[in-house]
């Protein structure tokens, strides 16, 4: 087999808006073409990193910006020398549920919280670390609302219709800055239109995805 890939794809968007679906569908298609595929979740994908996962998104807890800043970073640190860099080591291509782009966009454009320490924080959590690519699932409010009815809210989806706003604004942005690595998706359009759409693009910028087998 083939395997010279060093591959590392996340997802993003706000809550309700696919991902998982979509990373799941992806996945098992990138294995049946016979990659080796890692996916993970953030905050979380290994022991440590879904033990903080539970403390940020319990809605008992009240954690102040820079708290909730700092906690997700130290799940994003761990769960990057644990398990994406010896994944990605080992030839898998690597998908991820969320990753810095989503600290961006929730403490930064979210919560406030200055751009410019995010940026620095990202860059010490990851290691410099960086997507290869990154797909921003985009749906509008309503849509999530409606796509996450039939679950409790977690301690951030508890947050006002404002907060979600400046978070789809702030993917928009890092969208618009760097247009190479985060492609803008339309996910309110059905699950298959939207995979089809995501294959696309990975068939355009890394055909050799498909060739393995
Ligand atoms: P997610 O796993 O997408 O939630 P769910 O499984 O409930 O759909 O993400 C958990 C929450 O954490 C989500 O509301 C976004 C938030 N989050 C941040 O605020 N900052 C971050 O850096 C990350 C990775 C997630």
């Amino acid at each position: 087999m083939l395997n010279f890939l060093l591959m590392f794809i996340s997802f993003e968007g706000i809550d309700g808006c696919g991902k998982s679906t979509q990373i799941k569908i992806l996945s098992e298609y990138l294995i049946s073409l016979g990659n080796k595929v890692l996916t993970i979740r953030e905050p979380g994908g290994n022991d440590l990193s879904e033990a903080i996962r539970k403390i940020l998104l319990s809605s008992k807890n009240v954690i102040d910006p820079i708290t909730e800043l700092l906690l997700f970073e130290s799940a994003r640190a761990n769960l990057i020398q644990e398990t994406i860099r010896p994944a990605l080591d080992n030839g898998f291509i690597v998908l991820s549920d969320r990753f810095y782009d989503s600290t961006i966009a929730y403490q930064g454009y979210g919560r406030g919280i200055n751009l410019d320490y995010i940026t620095q924080i990202n860059t010490i959590a990851t290691n410099g670390l960086k997507p290869d690519l990154t797909f921003f699932l985009d749906v509008d409010i309503q849509t999530s609302k409606k796509r996450s009815n039939y679950r409790i809210s977690d301690r951030i989806e508890l947050s006002d219709d404002s907060f979600f706003e400046n978070v789809i604004k702030g993917f928009h942005i890092i969208a618009v800055n760097e247009p190479e690595r985060m492609i803008v998706i339309n996910a309110k359009n059905d699950i298959k239109k939207t995979h089809n759409n995501i294959l696309s693009i990975l068939a355009d910028k890394f055909p050799n995805i498909f060739l393995l087998s």
